[in-house]
């Protein structure tokens, strides 16, 4: 997890110090801090945003002691990893008071597919705002793809995309009620805390990037000047195969591999966010909409010459398509006026018709069972659907399984989109919601408990 140079944070893989225990301490903090050269009062674990990289194979034994130094309560959440939702491992349900302290542990299961995974609290109804004030982390398992010498022999570099409201004092600017409705969206965005960081690349040679969407409601189309994004991996770990692409939507929760090479005119190349329109409160007489502003993420900087090139391989990791479902089921999403939040009525966010309750089971299901479920969108927004514990593949327009473990799936406005998700080991109580955390924070969630 060493960083080579103070503005270019690049992770390689080191040599295995391979003892299958891995042991962080993550404090959540409220602190003054400079972001993106704003210096705002934000939450951050260990006195930084974003939070520290974890680094873990599968098999191991994880153990993070965690204390909650905020001024609220809070829990963390392991999104994207197949661990266990129950007890003191991925368990969202937990709540921790301010000054107290848990420690999570779980083991990787040795199938565990190598990826980038991520953390952040899961308080509901304050998910939102402690996500947006900077809480969020990357958590990554090294795996199978990360053997391929065509892959690792490249340097990788993590981002993490943010976005901040502050104030021009550097206070949290905290939303009203119909930003809330359409998903907050600061105007400070940053890539790994800082506004456009450099990261280089040799001309020739390659780059991976992981990408993560930490930001609580804002999508981002990217695309990186002249050069074509190769995708090599999706929220749950690798493609079957590289994809070629000029540019890709990555929504709240999602993130992606990709490969990039220095194959242009050595220079300096921006990695943009284009606008997007991912719809609004069409019933409050179309409120939001409108598409988001062109944002310089990144540069991507030639700075000298690799002394070797080489091409990517044509397969990366195989990818059995899920079998024929047992058990189908929809989802419905929905908003509507319900009890509000302080009491009043309010605007609620819904998933067949029910706003999020932690005393109430919505979806049980059994183990070893195969199930499709399909979210329906009527509204005019868009809704990037996350669920937790066990990955997902989306079934596509040939109604067959894309061959991609996804957690995140974006069910844009005025439409519908099923996956496949398979229920083979863990038992508990995890959740589903959309991954605008302020829809979740306002109901869009539902409780599904896995039985034995
Ligand atoms: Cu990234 Cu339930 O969340
Ligand atoms: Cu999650
Ligand atoms: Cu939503």
């Amino acid at each position: 997890m060493a960083a080579a140079g103070a503005l270019v944070p690049v992770l390689r893989a080191g040599p295995a110090a391979n003892t299958g225990l891995i042991e962080v301490d993550l404090d959540a903090q409220q602190m003054w801090i400079e972001v993106g050269g704003t210096t705002g009062y934000l939450y951050g674990f260990n006195g930084q945003i974003p939070g520290p990289t974890i680094e873990a194979r599968p098999g191991d034994h994880v153990r993070i002691r965690f204390t909650n130094s905020l001024p609220e309560p809070t829990n963390l959440h392991y999104h994207g990893l197949h661990v266990p939702p129950t007890g003191y491992a991925d368990n969202s349900l937990l709540e921790i008071a301010a000054g107290e302290s848990l420690t999570y542990e779980f083991d990787l299961p040795a199938s565990h597919p190598g990826g980038t995974f991520w953390y952040h609290p899961h308080m509901h109804e304050s998910v939102a705002r402690q996500v947006s004030r900077g809480l969020a982390g990357v958590f990554i398992v090294r795996g199978e793809l990360d053997q391929i010498p065509e892959i690792a022999d490249a340097p990788e570099a993590v981002l993490v995309l943010q976005d901040f409201g502050v104030d021009s004092g550097g206070r949290p600017v905290e939303p009203g009620l119909m930003e809330r409705m359409i998903g907050r969206e600061g105007d400070l965005v940053t890539v790994n805390g800082q506004a456009n960081p450099p990261f280089r690349i040799q001309k020739d040679g390659w780059i991976r990037m992981r990408i993560v969407n930490a930001s609580s409601s804002r999508f981002y189309r990217l695309r990186l000047e002249e050069h074509p994004l190769y995708l090599i991996a999706v929220d749950g770990g690798a493609l079957p195969a590289p994809e070629e692409h000029d540019e890709i939507l990555l929504t709240p929760g999602e993130r992606i591999e990709v490969m990039v090479r220095g194959a242009r005119p050595e220079g300096s190349y921006r990695l943009l966010s284009l606008p997007y329109n991912r719809g609004g409160m069409g019933m409050m007489g179309g409120m939001g909409g409108a598409p988001s502003r062109t944002i310089v993420l990144a540069t991507v900087v030639y700075e000298g010459q690799a002394d070797r090139t080489w091409s990517l391989p044509k397969q990366l990791v195989g990818i059995d398509p899920l079998p024929a479902p047992s058990v189908r089921r929809s989802f419905q999403l929905g908003q509507g006026m319900g009890m509000g939040m302080m009491g009043g009525g309010g605007m609620t966010f819904t998933i067949n018709g029910r706003s999020f309750s932690p005393n109430r089971i919505d979806t049980r299901v059994v183990l070893n069972s195969v199930e499709d479920w399909e979210f329906i969108n009527p509204t005019m927004m868009d809704h990037p659907m996350h669920v937790h514990t066990n990955p997902f593949q989306v079934i596509g327009s040939d109604g067959l399984p894309i061959r991609a473990w996804k957690d995140v799936v974006l069910v844009r406005a005025n439409s519908r989109i099923r996956v496949r998700t398979a229920f083979r080991d863990f038992t508990g109580t995890a959740m589903y919601h959309c991954h605008i955390l302020d829809h979740e924070d306002l109901g869009m969630m539902g409780l599904l408990e896995i039985q034995g």
